[in-house]
């Protein structure tokens, strides 16, 4: 067969495609033969058909040959579009010809398998269809958050992902052997963020991020996707405006874009489209009396865990910012309030339904003095920060900035009860393969 132009399975739904020939090729998503005719379901990039080709018209030797290809093999199929009223969309293609690419063995995945098999096969799994909808929504969401920035004239930038200092507290850095000295897996491109920021006021990136916690739970991932963002001259307020307008923009988008797969996969894209700006703001200290009144067994300094980030917008559709965290229980670049030296200026917005923190935010401390304190007070070395703490003696101006979980946001857009969904090879303290 020559190297003609194939069509997208896409265009055999087309207005004007009715009885007109179409040229396919792609992989098979199931198959059937009975008496004479066979059956199989084609999946491309653009969509899913049905294709029936007869032995009649196909040929002896082309048919058995069409009919021993696996789930999951590929091949080109020559054609006409026809009405078919029982084929989903209505449409089906009928061959005229089929050539088989690679039958494939039998493919290993079918229904009713456990987690931890699929998770073996995640390389094969992620063909799924729900999978398919999965990281089309996901790659809608970075296309989203990518194109808000561009409009705010946010510069993309690339920083290291191997590093000399581990940034949110060494204990759960990866720590790799660098030509014989330590070094480490970025937890974050924060500080490389804050000091592209000088020369160009308001900058992202979007990196991987890694975490070596132990925690088991259904939010934690070992290595995610961070989209962070430094913003200059920003305070509290203006940087949760920024939060605000960028998850509503992405949202929007997002059920704009992929209708479908979000009602495939359980969330009606309608539930997006109501996102609103302004979020309700609380202080700390407020969630700790929403919690008490709750009966959790919290008070003014208690670390906020998944159970009560779960209990405070689990009966809510909207997301929830949580504002003036102390300060110990925070990183310790981030800025220590006026108005209350016990606090710092800080957020962090929780999921709606429950789904806890997606969004870490916060001014950043301009004083060397309360930086190098903090330093210490984490038990880490003051030298190890020398090349931050220049940026505080050139230019110092007040900044903000935020860390987006990337797979987190997906969790709650999607619904999904486990993060590892949301990512195509996750890892997780049990697992770095496939
Ligand atoms: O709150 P975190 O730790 O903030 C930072 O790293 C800041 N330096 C970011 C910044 O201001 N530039 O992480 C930010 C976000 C969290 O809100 C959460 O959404 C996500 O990253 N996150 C994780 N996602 C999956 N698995 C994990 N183990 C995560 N840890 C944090
Ligand atoms: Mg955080």
């Amino acid at each position: 067969m020559s190297d003609g132009v194939f069509d997208p399975v896409a265009r055999v739904f087309a207005l004007d495609s009715l009885g007109k020939p179409v040229r396919l090729r792609g992989w098979v998503l199931r198959t059937r033969s009975s008496g004479g005719i066979l059956f199989l379901v084609l999946r491309d990039r653009t969509g899913v058909v049905q294709v029936t080709g007869r032995r009649d018209a196909l040929g002896d030797e082309a048919f058995t040959a069409a009919e021993h290809v696996q789930i999951e093999g590929a091949v080109s199929v020559e054609g006409s579009v026809a009405e078919d009223r029982r084929a989903p969309d209505g449409r089906e293609v009928r061959a005229s010809r089929i050539t088989v690419i690679d039958a494939g063995e039998p493919f290993p995945i079918f229904s009713d398998q456990t987690e931890e098999f699929l998770l073996d096969q995640r390389h094969l799994a992620i063909r799924s269809q729900e999978n398919v909808a999965i990281f089309r929504v996901k790659a809608e969401l970075l296309r989203a958050l990518r194109e808000f920035l561009d409009r705010e004239d946010v510069l993309e930038m690339t920083p290291p992902i191997i590093t000399g200092n581990a940034a949110e507290g060494g204990a759960e850095a990866f720590e790799i052997d660098y030509f014989g000295r330590p070094g480490y897996l970025s937890q974050t491109a924060q500080l490389y963020l804050e000091a592209l920021l000088f020369p160009h006021e308001r900058v992202y990136a979007l990196t991987p991020s890694f975490r070596a916690e132990k925690s088991r739970t259904p939010r934690h991932i070992t290595e995610f996707m961070m989209m962070e963002i430094e913003l200059a001259w920003c305070d509290l307020d203006g940087l949760l405006g920024f939060i605000e307008r960028m998850m509503v923009s992405a949202g929007h988008a997002v059920a704009e874009r992929r209708p479908k797969e979000l009602t495939a996969l359980g969330r009606p894209p309608e539930e997006l489209l109501a996102l609103r700006a302004p979020f309700e703001r609380i202080r700390y200290a407020e969630a700790i009396e929403r919690l008490k009144k709750l009966g959790f067994p919290v008070e003014f300094g208690s670390d906020l865990g998944t159970a009560e980030e779960r209990a405070l917008t689990v009966e809510s559709a909207a997301p929830l910012f949580v504002t003036h965290y102390p300060r110990a229980l925070k990183a310790f670049y981030m800025l220590r309030s006026t108005d209350d030296p016990r606090t710092v200026e800080a957020a962090d917005l929780l999921g709606p339904e429950g789904y806890g923190e997606i969004v870490g935010a916060s001014c950043r401390e301009t004083d060397i003095a309360r930086l190098k304190e903090r330093i210490l007070e984490i038990g880490a070395r003051v030298e190890d920060y020398e090349w931050y703490l220049d940026l505080r003696r050139h230019g110092n101006v007040p900044h903000a900035g935020f860390g987006l979980g990337v797979e987190r946001v997906l969790r709650w857009m999607l619904r999904r009860e486990h993060i590892r969904d949301t990512t195509p090879f996750p890892r997780t303290p049990s697992r770095h393969t496939p």
